[in-house]
């Protein structure tokens, strides 16, 4: 039998994977003392078990992933068999290479801490850039929530009439709001359009990002045609929701009928839901890898849960 426990960033969806796999969620203590020191403690048998920690390192991201280090230990400490972390949102993982000298590369060393602690894999869902892969030198692996979400946006589409099946490729633009996120936008299309006849093309915006300042980005140009379409905006993660808006600001002012976007991660920042709900963008489709943090943020979100393919890797691990 596998033990599975939570960190604090999201028990949700820890418990939403463990009803799928019809497992209790194994008990664990997290201390949070008040100089913002964090302690872990099992409280259960472990010995000889293959445990599973499940926690994005998500906003308080150096909390979190301290939890998660500690978990390893004390797994460790009493002697599980395997402990396999479970990182529905990898934090640090858009700090992958140094955009400006004199930058530390922080997914690097995250990686690094991950491996000496003592993990014996590692699983996320849509790392920012899949090369990050190549920096881990234990087993990992990529999961991708790019399906749930096409199938979800067409059935979202289907259901309110907007488009018929056979003609999505005519209706339909999937763009990529930056110049690295058009392999994502390949594979979300790829499944998009899977049951269509003929070939499909992608647009692709143009970003430049104001690196002197967070959090700031232009959407210079837009290639590939929306005019009179139902734009797909396809990303990994919105923090800012800059990058979102400005490439749906462009896609309407080039004659988009719509714009939905698909994006994996929500990790906002403080001012993100007030101006996501006052942009023109219809409808966001995510997941449940960070847990919103009031429903106000849920006005113009629409959830699909990971669990499913959560649940599916853990029944297949011995
Ligand atoms: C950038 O390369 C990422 O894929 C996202 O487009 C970006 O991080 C989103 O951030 P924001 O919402 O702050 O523009």
């Amino acid at each position: 039998m596998v033990k599975i426990f939570s960190g604090s960033a999201h028990p949700q969806l820890s418990l939403r994977v463990t009803k799928l796999l019809r497992l209790p969620l194994s008990i664990a203590h997290i201390t949070h003392f008040d100089n913002s020191e964090v302690k872990v403690t099992i409280k259960e048998e472990v010995k000889n078990q293959v445990c599973f920690i499940i926690q994005p390192t998500c906003n308080p991201t150096d909390t979190h992933l301290m939890e998660l280090f500690f978990f390893c230990d004390a797994l460790r400490r009493q002697e599980a068999k395997k402990v396999i972390g479970i990182i529905p949102y990898f934090g640090y993982a858009r700090q992958d290479i140094q955009h400006q000298p004199g930058e530390c590369v922080s997914v690097n060393v995250i990686i690094r801490f991950l491996e000496t602690i003592g993990f014996d894999k590692i699983y996320t869902v849509d790392l920012h850039d899949e090369a990050t892969e190549g920096v881990f030198s234990i087993p990992f692996k990529n999961l991708t929530a790019l399906p749930l979400l096409a199938d979800a946006v067409k059935k979202y589409l289907f259901d309110k009439k907007l488009v018929k099946p056979g003609n999505l490729i005519e209706s339909i633009a999937i763009t990529s709001p930056d110049q690295g996120g058009i392999e994502r936008t390949r594979k979300f299309s790829l499944h998009f359009f899977k049951h269509e006849k003929g070939s499909f093309s992608l647009s692709l915006m143009k970003k430049k990002r104001t690196l002197a300042i967070a959090h700031q980005s232009e959407t210079l140009d837009l290639y590939g045609e929306v005019k009179n379409k139902i734009v797909i905006i396809v990303d990994d993660i919105i923090t800012s929701g800059t990058t979102l808006i400005n490439a749906a600001n462009l896609c309407l002012k080039k004659g988009a009928k719509k714009v939905i976007a698909a994006v994996v991660h929500h990790d906002l920042s403080p001012k993100a839901p007030s101006l996501i709900q006052n942009s023109p963008i219809e409808l966001i489709f995510t997941t449940d890898s960070i847990p919103f943090k009031n429903n106000d943020q849920l006005i113009k979100f629409k959830e699909i849960s990971l669990s499913t393919i959560l649940a599916e890797e853990i029944k297949h691990v011995k």
